[in-house]
């Protein structure tokens, strides 16, 4: 199935390290990360789901709860977080989705047959509180993931959700930001940028980021 931006985030009811995870119920009302990666027991994906780990307060703090996800099995999963938590040298603290029989990875569009027959990409899903998708990222198996990225766009799509802003490139958290080119009126800039704009264009005006 092919998915896009803003299509509703497809529900399912998987095995996981953790026991069955029903996805849309395990979310709740927080926002999502869904990422899976080629194989169990292989190094640059033991690196990601340790790292993922380590900063699982960075996605708390945002509201954002995470899943693994490959197609091996559960007792796989079990055996090689014991591995995760030594090499790592963190404890693993969200499920990894056991996608033995690719239901996920179908329904997501993770397997793509022309980079490998049967093992998931290294995709990722942003998924937010009404269970849309805002952000779909796909990496090649020999790439390890930037996991700050994440952060930094889901940082981007809670600011950019709240104010008529958007972030420029680069832009990290409490940086100037974009107003949208489609605020003209004047009485409305006044109102929503009471810290003032800089208009280096009339279509580019940047103004300080309103929450900080
Ligand atoms: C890895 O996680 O290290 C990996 C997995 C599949 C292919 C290449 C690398």
């Amino acid at each position: 199935m092919s998915l896009h931006i803003g299509d509703t985030a497809p529900d399912f009811t998987q095995d996981s390290s953790e026991g069955p995870v029903r996805f849309h119920e395990y979310l709740g009302d927080s926002w999502g990360v869904l990422f899976s990666h080629p194989k169990d027991f292989t190094p640059v994906c033991t690196t990601e789901l340790g790292y993922v780990a380590k900063i699982k307060a960075e996605f708390e703090k945002r509201g954002v709860r995470v899943v693994g996800l490959s197609v091996d099995p559960t007792t796989s999963h079990k055996d090689w977080i014991k591995d995760i938590d030594k090499t790592q040298n963190t404890t693993m603290n969200y499920p990894v989705i056991a996608d033995h029989d690719r239901k996920v990875a179908s329904l997501y569009d993770m397997v793509h047959p022309n980079a490998d027959n049967t093992q998931t990409v290294r995709s990722v899903f942003v998924i937010d509180p009404k269970k849309k998708i805002r952000l779909m990222i796909t990496y090649p198996a020999s790439t390890g993931r930037n996991f700050d990225e994440i952060l930094r766009v889901i940082d981007s799509l809670q600011l950019t959700d709240k104010f008529s802003v958007a972030t420029p490139a680069n832009w990290t958290d409490g940086q100037d930001v974009v107003i949208l080119p489609a605020i003209q009126d004047e009485q409305e800039l006044k109102t929503k940028f009471p810290k003032g704009y800089t208009v280096v264009r009339p279509y580019l005006r940047t103004t300080p980021q309103p929450n900080k």
